[in-house]
């Protein structure tokens, strides 16, 4: 099983369901270490009930951002994860992190890329009047993002629909996403090769 670390900044529901598809004997990953990078990030209780190593490194406490992912990289090479999955974790990642972890590092973004990048992406899909919505894991490459993708998944915009109603509905089918693009990332059935995830069976 490959060994996996789950970086949040939240309540963490997408770091909860990595960890219940986890408890699968059948699973190909399993969730090693919960990083926050903040002290009152709800997800670290939930990890830590669950048995696994949750603990806060919160970026407030570093002089700077280098500084900072070089005390996250040190606890991820202590936890010997294989692979890393942001998961709410509201933070840019430097281009220096990122090549460390080049086709191992994983996120989950709100929306079907590359439209709606960024924040407020439930929002952005109301004002652009678009009907179809979603969410997108993809590999973390320098830019923000615009890796390669691995996984999306749509939902309808509705008529009515507020920022809230819509993120709702496209949390609800985050949780089977993820899960299922970890499973292909760690059974080596998606990989990222030249910019692009080949996909095999
Ligand atoms: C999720 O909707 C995730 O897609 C989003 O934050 C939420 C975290 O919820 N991520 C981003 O916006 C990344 N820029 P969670 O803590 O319950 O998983």
């Amino acid at each position: 099983k490959k060994r996996v670390a789950v970086l949040i900044s939240g309540r963490g529901s997408n770091m909860s369901a990595l960890v219940e598809a986890a408890k699968h004997a059948d699973y190909p990953a399993e969730i090693v270490a919960v990083i926050a990078n903040k002290a009152d990030a709800g997800g670290l209780e939930v990890a830590h009930l669950e048995g696994i190593p949750a603990i806060a490194i919160p970026h407030r406490d570093y002089a700077s951002k280098s500084e900072h992912e070089a005390a996250v990289c040190a606890a991820l090479v202590e936890a010997k994860a294989d692979i890393v999955c942001l998961a709410g974790y509201m933070r840019i990642i430097s281009p220096e992190f990122v090549a460390q972890w080049e086709g191992k590092m994983l996120n989950i973004h709100p929306s079907l890329l590359p439209l709606f990048k960024g924040l407020h992406t439930h929002e952005q899909a109301l004002e652009a009047g678009v009907r179809v919505h979603g969410c997108t894991v993809h590999f973390v490459t320098a830019g923000m993002d615009d890796g390669p993708i691995i996984a999306q998944t749509a939902v309808p915009v509705k008529t009515g629909d507020t920022p809230d109603m819509l993120a709702k509905r496209v949390l609800s089918v985050e949780h089977e996403t993820y899960t299922r693009a970890l499973a292909l990332v760690a059974q080596g059935k998606a990989v990222m090769k030249d910019g692009r995830t080949v996909f095999s069976d």
